[in-house]
Order: C-alpha cells, then structure tokens, then sequence
C-alpha cells in the first residue's frame, strides 16, 4: 500500500501530529507539505490530510487542496486548533472539511489542541468579536500542545485507519 501524509502548518503544531501519524504507518510511504503535492494524488491508496483550523474554518490553502485534488481518492483528514479537544464547533470545523473533500472516501478524522501563537493570543484579546476575546482569553492553556498524549492518540488514529482497509 502506498501511503501519503501531507499538511499545512504555519506554526508547527500540525507538522507534530504529521510527523507522529508517518512514523506509524507501515511501507511505502512519503510525507509532504501540501505545497509541495504538485502532481496530484495518483497513485496513492490512502492519503492522510492535515491542517489547522483558521478563522473557524479549515485553513485556506489545505480546502483548496481537498476541493481541487482529493475526489476519487482514499483520505483520512486530521486538525488541530486552539479549542479544547471536545468543544463542540469542531464537528462544525470537522463538517467544513468533509464538504470541500466532498467526492473523496473519508476513511478517518482525528482532531487535537495545538498550541495557539503569542501574535494570534494578542490579536484575539483585542478583538471587538467577544467569542474571539474568550479564545484569547483560554488560550494560555493551549501551552505545549500538542503534548506527548496527543500525540500518541495520533499515533493510535494512523493504526486504526491502516487496519481498518
Ligand atoms: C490566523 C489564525 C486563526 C486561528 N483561528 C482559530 C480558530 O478559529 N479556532 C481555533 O480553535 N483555533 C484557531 N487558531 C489556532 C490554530 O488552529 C492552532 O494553534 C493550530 O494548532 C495551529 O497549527 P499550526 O501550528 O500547524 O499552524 C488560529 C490560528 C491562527 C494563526
């Protein structure tokens, strides 16, 4: 089986969970920022595609690569964001995500807490929006994230999708 992990991340959080998942997945395969998947997605089994949620959506560039290059194809998608793991806009987030992969055959999601950049924290406290100031507001408890548990729930996530097919 062929496997692809690709993502986005701006600050690093998603590339720990990318990184985790590709350890765990049996030969063959490549690991790759979505910028750099410039062929397409042929000849891949089963593709892992990860990012972080911006603005309360998935990030720009990772939705146009689900709705540009992921129909027809075997997919597994992974998030993290600021938000606790269980909070209740990530099906929303989560639902975002499936639609502009509509057309591919979602075989797993997974999403976990990533630590939220200082510049980000400081923008939101300042914000007008006070759903935004309350992100601000939790997000010192977002330090470290995602930690050595969450990435072992990745870790968990990639052997249930590879046994599952
Ligand atoms: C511009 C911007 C917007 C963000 N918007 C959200 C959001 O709407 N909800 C949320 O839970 N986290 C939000 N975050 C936090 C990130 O999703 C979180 O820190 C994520 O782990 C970053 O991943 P990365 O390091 O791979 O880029 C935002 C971060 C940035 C920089």
């Amino acid at each position: 089986m062929r496997t692809l992990v690709t993502y986005v991340s701006n600050t690093g959080n998603t590339k720990k969970v990318a990184d985790a998942i590709f350890e765990e997945l049996p030969e063959e395969k490549e690991i790759k920022e979505v910028s750099e998947v410039t062929e397409g997605l042929e000849g891949y089994d089963l593709v892992f595609v990860g990012f972080p949620i911006n603005a309360f959506g998935p990030n720009p560039k990772a939705r146009e690569f689900l709705e540009k290059h992921t129909a027809g194809f075997r997919i597994a998608i992974f998030i993290t964001h600021g938000a606790p793991d269980e909070h209740d806009d990530v099906q929303t987030w989560m639902e975002k995500a499936r639609r502009a992969a509509a057309g591919a055959e979602v075989v797993g999601v997974f999403n976990c807490q990533g630590e939220v950049d200082p510049a980000v924290v400081d923008f939101l406290l300042k914000s007008d929006d006070p759903k935004l100031r309350e992100f601000g507001e939790a997000a010192p408890l977002t330090k470290g994230q995602p930690d050595e548990s969450r990435l072992e729930k990745a870790r968990e996530f990639a052997r249930k999708v590879v046994d599952k097919l």
